[in-house]
């Protein structure tokens, strides 16, 4: 059994950093395309042994020392009944979005358990047959909100914004929904098998520093107080997380994951040792030449290679048309030249 990244998470790892990437089951993997051939997107993060079977495919062409179970941070909104579907060069699009604070009385979640039932068998599964560990996850409720509000990928979260500002007690009524859902999504994640939860909060760099804190940070740390008797470390990505690094340390979590705007090195300094740091490498590095991206990586492996409580990951999802030869490298460096 390969525990490096619980051990990180832990503050305990001293035989250098462990290392996976956000999507790591993704479009980069020509045998991910393949099979994102013959079925839709949504098709395959219901079938449970596609999910068993793309989950363990970065496993097993880049040894990566964990992984992240297929699914999407949106799928939970589909108990609303909102109509969630994903479009080709649009991303998410839900048919119903929310438009008013009476709307929110309407948003009863439904069927939850039929809903994750392939989810939470795919991770029973995995616990059995994998070598590394298994990361479970829930998007943050402020990102989800975001979702349900906006009905698509917006760039500034205008009508989100627009909410919060002018109804900001129907806002928090939302945020509380959605906390609740997420408690219990994860609570059954870790009952099925998940060794490590992330929360994704990837629209947080739209908010002010008070704002997080009231509107991201108090759902997070809701949470994290619902997990905590399960003892499963829960790592809190953010955009926006070289600025929030203090915030985020401030509820204790397992672990932060970094944007690539801040220089880890700094930021270690202002953050207790008991907190894990992970990321921080921005993802097109990948599309560099080969020197340049040893260079890059070696410099982020001499900051932190001694470090107990370092995870080697992006600052962000890895990029549908990044090289497989570059994630490759990447890997072989992270776990070679440790010492280097
Ligand atoms: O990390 C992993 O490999 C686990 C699976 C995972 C996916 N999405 C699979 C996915 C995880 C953890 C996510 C998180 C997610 N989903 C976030 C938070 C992290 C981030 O990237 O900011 C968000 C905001 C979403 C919502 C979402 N899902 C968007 C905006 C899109 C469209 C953009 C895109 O990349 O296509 C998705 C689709 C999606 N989620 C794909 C995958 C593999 C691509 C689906 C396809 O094959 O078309």
């Amino acid at each position: 059994m390969n525990e490096k990244l619980i051990r990180a998470l832990k503050g305990k790892n001293s035989e250098g950093p462990p290392i996976w990437l956000m999507r790591q089951a993704g479009r980069y993997m020509p045998e991910y395309r393949a099979i994102r051939g013959k079925h839709s997107f949504l098709e395959m993060c219901r079938n449970r042994e596609l999910i068993t079977q793309i989950t363990k495919l970065p496993i097993e062409v880049f040894d990566f020392d964990a992984a992240i179970i297929f699914s999407d941070i949106l799928l939970i909104l589909e108990t609303f009944g909102v109509g969630l579907r994903f479009e080709e060069g649009l991303g998410p699009i839900l048919e119903k979005p929310i438009h008013t604070p009476l709307d929110i009385a309407h948003l009863q979640a439904r069927d939850l358990d039929q809903h994750i039932q392939p989810t939470l068998e795919a991770i029973s599964i995995l616990r059995k047959e994998l070598k590394v560990p298994l990361i479970g996850f829930c998007g943050a409720p402020f990102t989800v909100a975001s979702y349900l509000i906006e009905g698509k990928t917006s760039r500034d979260l205008k009508k989100t914004k627009q909410w919060m500002m002018r109804e900001p007690d129907s806002f928090h009524k939302l945020l509380q929904i959605l906390t609740s859902l997420s408690i219990q999504y994860l609570k059954k994640q870790i009952e099925a098998g998940a060794q490590a939860i992330q929360i994704f909060d990837s629209w947080a760099s739209v908010l002010s520093t008070s704002q997080f804190h009231t509107y991201s940070l108090a759902y997070m740390q809701k949470i994290m107080d619902a997990l905590a008797p399960t003892t499963v470390p829960v790592i809190l990505f953010c955009r926006g997380s070289s600025v929030f690094a203090e915030q985020l340390a401030s509820i204790s979590p397992a672990g932060i994951s970094l944007d690539w705007n801040g220089d880890i090195g700094l930021i270690r300094q202002k953050i207790p040792q008991s907190v894990a740091l992970q990321g921080n490498l921005d993802p097109d590095i990948l599309y560099a030449k080969p020197s340049t991206i040893k260079q890059e990586v070696q410099c982020m492996l001499n900051k932190m290679r001694q470090d107990p409580a370092y995870i080697f990951n992006l600052g962000h999802g890895i990029s549908p048309d990044t090289p497989t030869d570059a994630v490759k490298l990447l890997v072989d460096i992270v776990k070679n030249n440790v010492m280097g």
